[in-house]
């Protein structure tokens, strides 16, 4: 079995555009739609990604709720919801790094290999970038260090500042070279 640093890949791209098992969206709480990467998973997935979403009766922060892709090139769309930034003294890592373990452990129960996860909760939330990654880095490498059905987990950055984060949070794990090759 690969190491946990080269089963980790970051990144800078549009999520919407990757083709793997499941991306995660960074959702709110009703699920049923927003700015940021929600809208632009929305716009992208078309309206089976809504109705899907209508049947969960929404989704508790740090929880995660699985649906169809709709038209986009992933199978899957496993929605999280990140804590809203206030300080750092109010729960907010603990709530961040469960976004990621609770994203991954829907990704096992339906067997899947491949996930593309965004930098949850640092755009609109607030989440400051090198914490919100560190926290991020930090979950997911644990994480697959006792799982090993997870095959790959990419980190998809839309803007060279996050990227960038999370680089060197993923550097930190020996994650391999930042390719962007097609996870397939
Ligand atoms: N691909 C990858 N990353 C993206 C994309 C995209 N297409 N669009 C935005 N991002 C990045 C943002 O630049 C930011 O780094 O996703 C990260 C998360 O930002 P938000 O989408 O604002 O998510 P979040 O901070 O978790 O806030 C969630 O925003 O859109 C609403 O409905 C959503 O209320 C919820 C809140």
């Amino acid at each position: 079995m690969k190491g946990v640093g080269e089963r980790i890949e970051v990144v800078q791209g549009d999520l919407t555009h990757e083709a793997v098992d499941a991306i995660v969206n960074a959702a709110n709480r009703s699920l049923l739609g927003g700015g940021g990467v929600d809208g632009a998973i929305h716009r992208g997935g078309g309206r089976a990604i809504l109705d899907a979403c209508r049947k969960l009766n929404g989704c508790e922060t740090g929880d995660a709720k699985i649906t169809t892709a709709g038209a986009l090139p992933s199978r899957y769309v496993i929605h999280t919801v990140g804590p809203v930034y206030q300080d750092g003294q109010h729960g907010e890592p603990e709530l961040l790094a469960r976004c990621y373990r609770r994203s991954l452990e829907v990704a096992v129960t339906h067997g899947l290999k491949t996930i593309a996860f965004p930098a949850i909760s640092c755009g609109v939330y607030g989440y400051p970038l090198t914490e919100g990654a560190r926290i991020a880095v930090d979950a997911v490498a644990t994480f697959l260090g006792r799982e090993e059905s997870i095959h790959r987990v990419r980190f998809v950055l839309f803007d060279s500042v996050a990227f960038e984060a999370f680089r060197q949070a993923a550097g930190e794990w020996g994650a391999g070279p930042q390719d962007g090759s097609d996870p397939r």
